[in-house]
């Protein structure tokens, strides 16, 4: 257990419970008035993730690592509860049991895997066992290419009809996202032999540039709909939100890309 053990920790989990506390308001706005129950169970999640949010933030890198182990113990509990909860309602949707409420599935489907994948993180980091360098650069990548892909979509369908123009533009990167995330399983099923400096390398040089072009995109976005400029049902924080992930992915890729050339690691964004 290490100062870096510290930190890490506290990167993830600053930036994912923010990300979990964001998931239970917006699943609550998608639920009806007399879904009073599902609602309330949302508001506990916002307050669980906002307090976990604030404790992360009153502790340092010089906090003592025991003390950040059972904290991610805490957490990854909090995390599996959101998960349970998020595959509770994709199931009522799937069952029409929710007629009417204005979640898509793929959405709820899409901030369980958020949740899996953050319990996941906690998990690694408190057995000490983060992936070998090769597998974790195609496991992130097939993680968040997925996750981009979605993102794409449902900014697509959640755009008014008549902005024809950033619809397509939506769609386009939809086509790009589903294409890249199909290269990253090709590689990811070529495994072992597929992990070789080269191709690794050209696999994130590619998939940054995408992410760095669906990230301005989402950013124009954001502005545009933060100034009323365009018409939607993107709430804005949604928005703020897939573009935060998106900026994560490409320091995930930089981390990543640096590690493999022998960079010096970034470590701005883990102080
Ligand atoms: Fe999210
Ligand atoms: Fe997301």
């Amino acid at each position: 257990m290490s100062n870096a053990f510290v930190t890490r920790s506290l990167d993830e989990i600053r930036f994912w419970s923010r990300i979990m506390k964001e998931h239970s308001l917006f699943l609550k706005l998608g639920f009806r008035c007399e879904d009073t129950q599902l609602i309330n169970e949302a508001n506990q999640f916002y307050s669980l993730f906002e307090a976990i949010e604030n404790k992360a933030n009153s502790y340092t890198a010089a906090t003592d690592p025991q003390t950040i182990q059972q904290f991610n113990v805490e957490v990854h509990n909090a995390a599996s509860h959101i998960w349970v909860f998020k595959r509770k309602i994709l199931g009522l949707i799937l069952t029409c049991k929710l007629p009417g409420a204005n979640n898509f599935p793929l959405l709820v489907d899409h901030t369980s895997r958020e949740a899996f994948y953050f319990r996941t993180r906690l998990e690694q980091l408190n057995a000490g066992k983060l992936d070998p360098l090769p597998d974790a650069i195609i496991n992130e990548n097939v993680f968040f290419l997925k996750i981009m892909a979605d993102h794409a979509k449902f900014i697509g369908h959640l755009l008014d009809p008549s902005e024809r123009k950033l619809v397509d533009q939506a769609r386009q990167f939809s086509d790009d996202f589903d294409k890249l995330l199909f290269q990253a399983q090709d590689l990811d099923h070529m495994r072992p032999q597929s992990q070789t400096v080269p191709l690794l390398d050209q696999f994130l040089d590619q998939n940054r540039v995408s992410v760095k072009s669906l990230r301005d995109f989402k950013k124009t976005a954001r502005d545009l709909i933060e100034a009323c400029r365009i018409k939607s049902i993107i709430h804005p924080l949604l928005a703020d939100h897939v573009f935060r992930e998106a900026e994560r992915f490409l320091f995930i890729i930089d981390m990543f890309d640096n590690a493999l050339t022998g960079k010096p690691m970034p470590t701005a964004r883990f102080d």
